[in-house]
């Protein structure tokens, strides 16, 4: 080993050390928080349910712009009405994240009319809702176009302006089942634990580009018409999450630059569970919690 070598082997243990007492630190002190003022903000699924909820939240703590994409234009205008209301410039486009050439090519009509985005928030997603054998290849496919696909896309649209300019941000919001699947939502599961690794491939990526970063939510079930039917066996023990707590969260997360928000924070103790105990004690409260069979009463979006 080479001299230099030597004395980053020495540093190592010193290095690891100061970035646990600086997050820990960090969660004690107020720390400096984004100013939302500049920011044109691209929200993907923005007509309703939580995406909703975060261009209300975004406008509500002074982001410049709010633009709202997705696939039912009636939902658009209502939001895009209300935000408008608030006070805060508001557009909106018919843009299926699912589709390759649309992406990219309402990515340049939004450039060309209002300008770059400098927060992009990945929030359009689908879900079919059944186990593998269930599932027709098509309804497979197009839950992946929309949760994992769709999520390269408009980051390759929107990513490399952000770099040039120093200013960005992009937002995934993602779901505690990509760390802890259940069985009746393979397609789910599978799109958002993708979703994830990309995330995190990102996150790491970005950390040496100054004034960009990133920002993954992993929420629990979440009060919208997304996981309508869907059962919990104690509700009162696991209530589902308000969306507007979601998107308040998510602003918070993008301001203070946090690269990870688990909701609740009880997730956690899930993560460390899963990571310590035999699969026959994770069966156990995957059972009393009734996840093997939440999906069985699942209506979804009709
Ligand atoms: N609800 C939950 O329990 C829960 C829990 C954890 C995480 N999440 C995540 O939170 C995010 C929002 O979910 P939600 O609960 O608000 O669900 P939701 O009420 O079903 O809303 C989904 C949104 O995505 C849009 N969308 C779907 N396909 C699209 C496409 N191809 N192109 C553009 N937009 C599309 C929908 O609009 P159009 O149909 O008009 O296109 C709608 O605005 C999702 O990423 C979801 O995975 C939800």
């Amino acid at each position: 080993m080479d001299l230099k070598n030597i004395c980053r082997a020495v540093l190592f243990p010193v290095q690891m050390l100061c970035s646990i007492l600086k997050a820990g630190l960090s969660l004690l002190l107020p720390c400096k928080r984004r100013d939302l003022s500049g920011d044109v903000v691209l929200i993907t699924g923005g007509g309703r349910g939580i995406g909703r909820h975060l261009a209300h939240e975004f406008a509500k703590q002074g982001a410049r712009k709010v633009i709202l994409w997705g696939r039912t234009e009636k939902c658009l205008k209502e939001t895009s009405e209300e935000i408008t209301l608030l006070g805060t410039e508001c557009h909106y486009f018919v843009c299926d994240v699912g589709n390759r050439e649309e992406v990219y090519q309402q990515a340049k009509i939004l450039r060309e009319k209002v300008g770059d985005v400098t927060i992009l928030v990945n929030n359009a997603a689908v879900v079919h809702g059944k186990s593998l054998m269930n599932s027709d290849d098509d309804a497979l496919l197009k839950t992946q176009h929309i949760n994992t696909l769709g999520q390269f896309w408009t980051t390759k649209a929107f990513l490399p302006r952000m770099l040039e300019l120093c200013n960005g941000h992009v937002v995934c919001m993602n779901s505690i089942l990509s760390i802890s699947a259940i069985p009746g939502a393979i397609d789910y599961c599978t799109s958002k634990a993708s979703s994830l690794a990309f995330m995190e491939s990102l996150t790491l990526g970005l950390l040496d580009c100054p004034g960009v970063g990133c920002t993954t939510v992993l929420p629990f079930h979440t009060n919208t018409e997304m996981f309508q039917g869907m059962r919990v066996r104690f509700p009162q023990l696991f209530p589902p999450l308000k969306p507007e707590t979601v998107a308040q969260r998510t602003v918070e997360g993008v301001r203070s630059n946090k690269a990870f928000v688990h909701l609740p924070w009880t997730m956690h103790i899930l993560i460390i569970l899963k990571n310590l105990l035999p699969l026959s004690a994770l069966e156990e409260i995957q059972r009393f919690a009734g996840s093997y069979t939440c999906m069985n009463t699942f209506k979804g979006r009709t």
